[in-house]
């Protein structure tokens, strides 16, 4: 029988039929009330105020860094060992434990430096971060695609992200500013030897490798701890570009890295990444010429050998880009047992800064949304602040008792199993920089680990960008490529001559223009 409009008394509500947020049905979603159907608006038109203010808030603060990105469901596998060590001998947390155990996980890719929907073709780190959702509580471990960084000391992040930004009056990105940081910090040069040859510019997300950066420590069941770096192996393959085949796909689509992720795991080709560690003994180890704790540097991988310890597969597409990729929420603090910290300076600042920007960008109870919250029982005594939609409460918890201790009931402390890591830490509180620097010695290793193409790419694009700068930093520049490799300077040298001579600049150092005189010299300028 058909539903009849005209009686009040029948229901005549589909599955899908419209309503507004408070469930009212909405019979006219094409027209605004208006007194005659070309008079001034109602304002107590409910629906409409709804939906256009709703829409006036659709966005949320983009991250500050890490804006583009794109995300996958899937799950992490352990071989249950660290290479031919039971795994438990250097860490007791759950997940490495059982050989076959598996961990949903949500992966989240990106470029770093310009906002949500610019290409995915700039030359720029891509970020690589994963969230485990373990038996114990979550885990991120929120890495990059180049096992290194520009810098080694938290205070310099926000000023390295100002200079490689747009700049501030033009709204345009200017490799002046980007080598003039990074001339006057030394300790960047491996990285931008990275950044500057194909290595910067991964073909797409899934032929990209991943690695944690900084050093992290795990821990056993007696709380002895090793130091650990994390590295992904994607199995598809590593595949760069060179500028100009990134150039021409630039051309033709600035969204390919995105599109292919997707596309991949929507036909059912779910790309994979084996997770491999380095471990070394806890301690500063004075016999290497580089700081354990200094994320400017590889370990060695003849003395400190990648041990696979699982496997992970991306198999399922978010179902909403902004519940799942927009808000989700990763950071370095977000550890479960077995896992642990070290005294990387680096590590130390992000841990902060993550949790801090995700209460402003998302929002105080970022940690109660489906993408962020553990899949597994959450009982805090933190209660209120914006949208707040649900109680962290253990089932039959007296309410009354939203504190801890109490002899009248509420939430207990965990019992602590395995033994805690208890680290001994002595010496003056101070601001200084780390003894073993060695700003260039890896830069010329990885130089001379090059083949021929990457090396001509590299020394182009450095001449490229460099040749728009002033000299005094171009003169730096030069001085740490020679520092790293004779070659590697002269070829830099040597084309960025040919330029000066053949063609000139194409765009204006920043030390000569006229913002950069006092503005009364401009003015008389004319
Ligand atoms: C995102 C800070 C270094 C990888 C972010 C965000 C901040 C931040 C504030 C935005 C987070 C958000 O809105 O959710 C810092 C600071 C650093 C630092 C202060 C140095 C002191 C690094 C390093 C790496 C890295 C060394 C690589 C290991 C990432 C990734 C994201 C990110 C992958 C994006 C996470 C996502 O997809 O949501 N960082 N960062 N950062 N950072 Fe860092």
């Amino acid at each position: 029988m058909s539903k009849d409009p005209s009686n009040p008394n029948e229901n005549t509500e589909q599955e899908n039929t419209l309503t507004n947020r408070q469930g009212h049905p909405v019979t006219n979603n094409q027209s605004i009330r208006t007194v005659g159907n070309r008079g001034p608006a109602a304002l107590e038109n409910y629906d409409f105020i709804e939906k256009i203010s709703h829409f006036d808030r659709e966005r949320i603060p983009e991250r500050v860094v890490h804006a583009r990105g794109a995300g996958a469901h899937g799950y992490f596998e352990t071989y249950g060992k660290a290479g031919d060590h039971p795994v438990a001998k250097y860490t007791r947390a759950k997940l490495f434990q059982e050989k076959g155990k598996q961990t949903p996980v949500f992966v989240r890719f990106s470029t770093v430096i310009h906002g949500n929907h610019s290409p995915e073709t700039l030359r720029d780190p891509r970020g690589f971060a994963v969230k485990f959702y373990t038996e114990d509580g979550n885990w991120d471990l929120v890495g990059n695609n180049l096992k290194i960084f520009f810098i080694r000391d938290a205070i310099k992040f926000p000023d390295m992200i100002h200079a490689f930004k747009p700049d501030p009056i033009t709204n345009i990105q200017s490799s002046e500013r980007f080598f003039d940081f990074c001339a006057c910090s030394p300790e960047s040069f491996h990285m931008v030897t990275f950044i500057y040859s194909p290595w910067g510019i991964p073909a797409n997300y899934r032929m990209m490798q991943g690695s944690g950066v900084n050093t992290y420590k795990w821990v056993n069941q007696e709380g002895e701890a090793v130091l650990v770096k994390y590295h992904w192996e994607p199995k598809q393959g590593i595949k760069n570009l060179t500028q100009q085949e990134a150039s021409e796909i630039q051309g033709t689509s600035f969204n390919h890295a995105t599109q292919d992720l997707h596309d991949s795991i929507e036909k059912g080709d779910y790309p994979e990444w084996e997770l491999l560690v380095q471990l070394m003994s806890d301690g500063d180890h004075p016999e290497l010429d580089f700081d354990p704790l200094d994320d400017t540097k590889l370990w060695p991988e003849d003395q400190f050998p990648w041990l696979a310890v699982g496997k992970m597969v991306l198999n399922k597409n978010p179902e909403d880009y902004f519940a799942e990729v927009e808000q989700v929420a990763f950071g370095t603090g977000v550890l479960v047992d077995g896992l642990d910290f070290s005294d990387d300076k680096m590590l130390q600042g992000r841990t902060f800064s993550y949790s801090d920007t995700q209460r402003h960008r998302v929002g105080t109870n970022y940690l109660q949304l489906p993408i962020n919250a553990p899949k597994k029982r959450v009982a805090t005594n933190q209660t209120g602040g914006q949208m707040q939609y649900k109680l962290d409460r253990a089932p039959g918890q007296n309410p009354h008792i939203n504190y801890e201790p109490s002899i009248l009931g509420g939430l207990q402390e965990a019992i602590q199993h395995g033994k805690e890591h208890t680290p001994f830490v002595e010496g003056n509180l101070v601001r200084e920089s780390i003894e073993r620097q060695s700003n260039t010695i890896q830069a010329g290793d990885t130089y001379r680990n090059f083949e021929e193409w990457e090396r001509q790419d590299l020394i182009s694009n450095l001449v490229a960008d460099l040749s728009t700068c002033d000299t005094r930093i171009q003169d730096k520049i030069i001085a740490l490529a020679h520092d790293a490799d004779e070659e590697y300077g002269r070829r830099l040298s040597e084309g960025l001559a040919t330029t000066a001579t053949t063609s000139g600049s194409n765009q204006k150092p920043l030390g000569n223009r006229d913002g950069d005189k006092a503005p009364q010299e401009a003015v008389d300028k004319g």
